[in-house]
C-alpha cells in the first residue's frame, strides 16, 4: 500500500497533517515545547494577540468541571509589539507552521494587527477570534452579529493574502449562517467551535467560582455540541472546517472528519497530555491503514443524510 497522505490545504497553505494546537492552550508554543516535538504538529495557533497588551481578568480564571473546564482568562496577552519582538523569534526556532490568532475590540484593531503581522514571514496564516466569551468588548459582541463577522472578514481579507480562518462561536442559533458570511467575504476556512458560555457556584459562599462570573466551557463535555456544529456547517456551506471542541484522541478526531472537518485542533487535552497531538497523528495513520485508504479525504464529510 502506498504512503498515507495526511496533508491538508487551508487556502494557499499546505499543512503536513491536520492536527493543530488550539489557541490559548500552548501560549506561543513556549508553554509546551519542552514536553513534545512541535515540528511534528500540523500547525500551532498562538494565544490570541491584541494590538495592546491585556492583563486579562483577575483570578479565579480557571475551574475544573465534569468532563471539562471553565476558563475566563479574558485574552491576557503580551500585545502586538512584544509578540513581534520576543515571541516570533522563538516560534521561528520550532520549525512548525505558525498561525497567529488575533483578537480585537474594534474592526480597525483586527485590520491593524493583521497588517503588521502580514509582514512577518514566520506567520503563515491568521485565525480571527470573533468568539471569545470572556471579554466585555469584542468577543461575543462580534461573534453573534452576522454583519460584524462579515465586515471583519472583508476588511481583514483586504490586507492579507495569507489564509484567513474565522473562529466561530457556538453561542448562536445557526452557526452555519456565520460560516456562510465568512465564506462570502473571502475567508479560507472556519474554526468551529470556541468555548460555550458556562458558570459554576461555590455552594458554601454562594458566589460564582470564577471572578468573571461566567467562563468558556471546553473539554470532552463539549464534544457532541462541537460535532453537531461542524455537521451543520458542513451540510450548508462549502468551506473547509477546522473542528475543535473536546478532542482527546484520534478516534475523536476521526468523528470530526466524518462530520465534515478537514482538520482539527486540540486544546484542553494539551494540559493533560502534551503528547496528544503526536499520538493523534499516529492514530490517524493507523486508522487509514486499517480502513485501507491512502488519504483522509476519503473520510472527510463522508456522512450523508439518508435520502
Ligand atoms: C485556558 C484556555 C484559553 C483559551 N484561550 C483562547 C484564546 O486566547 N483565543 C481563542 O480563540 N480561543 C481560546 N481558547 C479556546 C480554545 O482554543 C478552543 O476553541 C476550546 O478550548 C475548545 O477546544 P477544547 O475542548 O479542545 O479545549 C482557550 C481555551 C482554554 C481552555
Amino acid at each position: 500500500m502506498s504512503e498515507i497522505d495526511l496533508q491538508v490545504k487551508l487556502g494557499n497553505l499546505t499543512l503536513k497533517n491536520p492536527v493543530l494546537l488550539a489557541s490559548g492552550t500552548v501560549g506561543y508554543g513556549n508553554e509546551i515545547s519542552q514536553f513534545t516535538d512541535l515540528s511534528k504538529i500540523g500547525a500551532i495557533i498562538t494565544k490570541s494577540v491584541s494590538l495592546k497588551p491585556r492583563k486579562g481578568n483577575p483570578p479565579q480564571r480557571i475551574v475544573e468541571t465534569a468532563s471539562g473546564m471553565l476558563n475566563a482568562i479574558g485574552l491576557a496577552n503580551v500585545g502586538l509589539e512584544v509578540f513581534v519582538k520576543e515571541k516570533i523569534p522563538f516560534l521561528k526556532e520550532i520549525q512548525s507552521t505558525i498561525i497567529c490568532n488575533i483578537a480585537a475590540s474594534s474592526i480597525e484593531e483586527y485590520v491593524e494587527c493583521t497588517k503588521v503581522l502580514d509582514h512577518e514571514d514566520e506567520i503563515k496564516g491568521f485565525e480571527i477570534n470573533v468568539s471569545c466569551p470572556n471579554v466585555k468588548e469584542g468577543g461575543l459582541e462580534f461573534g453573534n452579529n452576522l454583519t460584524a463577522v462579515g465586515k471583519i472578514t472583508e476588511k481583514v481579507r483586504a490586507v492579507t493574502n495569507k489564509p484567513i480562518i474565522i473562529k466561530l462561536s457556538p453561542n448562536v442559533a445557526r452557526i452555519s449562517e456565520f460560516a456562510k458570511v465568512a465564506k462570502d467575504e473571502g475567508a479560507d476556512a472556519v474554526s468551529a467551535i470556541n468555548t460555550l458560555v458556562g458558570t459554576a457556584f461555590d455552594i458554601w459562599t454562594g458566589k460564582p467560582k470564577i471572578y468573571n462570573v461566567t467562563g468558556g466551557l471546553s473539554g470532552p463535555a463539549i464534544k457532541p455540541v462541537a460535532l453537531a456544529k461542524v455537521l451543520e456547517i458542513s451540510r450548508n456551506v462549502d468551506i473547509p472546517i477546522i473542528g475543535v471542541g473536546g478532542i482527546m484522541n484520534w478516534k475523536d478526531a476521526v468523528e470530526f472528519m466524518i462530520a465534515g472537518a478537514t482538520a482539527i485542533q486540540i486544546g484542553t487535552v494539551n494540559f493533560i497530555n502534551p503528547q496528544a497531538g503526536i499520538e493523534i497523528i499516529e492514530g490517524l495513520k493507523n486508522y487509514c491503514k486499517q480502513k485501507e485508504i491512502t488519504s483522509l479525504a476519503e473520510i472527510i464529510a463522508s456522512y450523508k443524510l439518508p435520502s
